[in-house]
């Protein structure tokens, strides 16, 4: 393509060490859209005659369908995603391809592409994202009333419901999708124009580009627009929190699974077995979700290292922009659907939540809380006497609710017999109606204003 200047062709390391299709031929999709963009562009401004812009299309159309059939031909002489299309393309109908390079440079090029790419790549974890909320709601709503203890430093801290619990991951992926949305408004303006870092002379139309290809305006400033790989790091650091939310949800699951927990069976499907102990049932899809978070996060560390140190405008290193990026959409797309289907199909063992929530004691807030309602004793107080019961309790090995009242009076002679209403998880949870609080109803509430949002009935 520029042999021009040159006597002597690259050695095998340059071949090697330059060629990027072996990983930017993901991009032939994106390639071919912009390059009809473009090209229908210099045609309507008459910077290509009619007749080649249209033999132009019509060839790229061609090269699309071949690329679809046989899958993008990887010459490393031919370095890119971009001069393979144009190799291709010049194949088949003749030296008119050379007219599309006009007023373009692969600079501007694969900043479209890997825009538009990115831009799939954020629609993709977003459509994952709205079905793993459906399915967080229609658990959360099942268990609205289950009741689970709740932990604080992994130790029994209250009671919650298990609709509670999951309605957290739905905040959270609610956030996350949020991130994805602010990253997409930045992400959608089209650099395709900026040519190689300066501009062009030619009369180029940016607006009718920029709106084919569904961008909201064309960038503002050429040397930014051929530099910038922002959008490309916002995608990954909303990919990297989703991913390391959905690592706690997996981390929860493992240890829910595990025996001494036993709070739910996984799904058969994303379980694995044991080669020599036949009993074992495997939380991998979890570990691996766990995993990929990882990964992820190395995905965005790359490229943040990739670009801290680049001067104005391209320079090769970006070419390595592109497989963190490809790496970290696969894994997050794995992890958002299992977690999807393991969010569906677990079966909660409730009665063992129950039973779990019963222990730990549980409820001694409540009675700290009582006392405070009840005898107008001041917190720090009633914290001073709950503890002390408790410390009872633990000493005839009891829950609190079993302590003898005389026991509890000789605590402090201002507990009556109502207390005892009090100490039940049911009567815990049902107490804690504060919005936002995990009380059955405002689980309820919560559920029903989550599944309006997601157009769930
Ligand atoms: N394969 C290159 C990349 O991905 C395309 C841009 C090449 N531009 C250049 N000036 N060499 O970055």
């Amino acid at each position: 393509m520029w042999g021009g200047r040159f006597e002597g062709g690259p050695s095998a390391i340059m071949r090697e060490i330059n060629a990027s299709i072996p990983f930017d031929k993901a991009l032939w999709r994106q390639d071919i859209a912009a390059s009809k963009a473009h090209v229908a562009m210099l045609g309507a401004m008459g910077i290509v005659a009619d007749g080649d812009a249209i033999a132009i299309r019509d060839g790229l159309d061609a090269v699309a369908a071949e690329y679809a059939a046989s899958g993008v031909p990887e010459d490393w002489d031919l370095e890119d995603i971009h001069m393979t299309t144009e190799s291709r393309l010049a194949a088949l109908i003749g030296p008119v391809a050379g007219r599309l390079h006009t007023a373009r440079s692969r600079n501007d090029q694969v900043a479209t592409d890997f825009r538009l790419w990115v831009r799939d790549a954020i629609d993709e974890a977003d459509a994952g994202l709205e079905a793993l909320q459906k399915a967080l709601v229609t658990r959360a709503g099942e268990h609205a009333g289950s009741i689970m203890p709740g932990f604080t430093h992994l130790q029994t801290a209250q009671p919650v419901t298990l609709g509670h619990h999951l309605m957290a991951y739905y905040e959270m992926t609610a956030r996350d999708r949020s991130r994805f949305a602010d990253a997409r408004v930045r992400l959608n303006k089209c650099p395709l124009g900026a040519a190689a870092l300066a501009g062009t002379g030619f009369p180029i139309d940016r607006e009718m580009t920029a709106q084919a290809l569904g961008f909201a305006a064309p960038t503002a400033n050429s040397l930014d627009s051929v530099s910038d790989r922002d959008f490309a790091l916002d995608y990954l650091m909303a990919a990297s929190q989703c991913a390391l939310h959905l690592s706690r949800l997996a981390e929860e699951f493992i240890i829910w699974a595990s025996q001494p927990f036993g709070f739910v069976a996984l799904p058969d499907a994303l379980s694995t077995g044991s080669s020599i102990m036949p009993q074992k049932k495997n939380p991998d899809a979890a570990e691996l979700v766990r995993g990929h978070a990882g990964r992820i996060t190395g995905c965005l560390v790359a490229l943040m290292m990739t670009m801290k140190g680049l001067p104005l405008a391209y320079s090769k290193d970006m070419q390595d922009d592109k497989p963190p990026v490809f790496e970290a959409a696969g894994l997050l797309a794995l992890s958002i659907a299992a977690m999807t289907g393991m969010i569906a199909d677990t079966a909660f063992r409730t009665e063992r939540m129950r039973a779990a929530a019963e222990l730990g004691y549980a409820t001694a807030t409540d009675l700290a809380d009582w006392l405070v309602r009840e005898g107008d004793i001041p917190f720090r107080e009633a914290h001073h006497i709950t503890g002390a019961a408790v410390k009872l309790a633990e000493s005839r090995g009891v829950p609190l609710d079993q302590l003898p009242l005389a026991d509890l009076k000789s605590i402090d002679s201002r507990i009556d017999a109502r207390v005892f209403s009090a100490l039940s998880v049911e009567a815990s949870v049902a107490a804690r109606k504060s919005h936002g609080g995990t009380a059955p109803d405002q689980v309820r509430e919560r559920v029903a204003e989550a599944r309006a949002v997601l157009g769930l009935e």
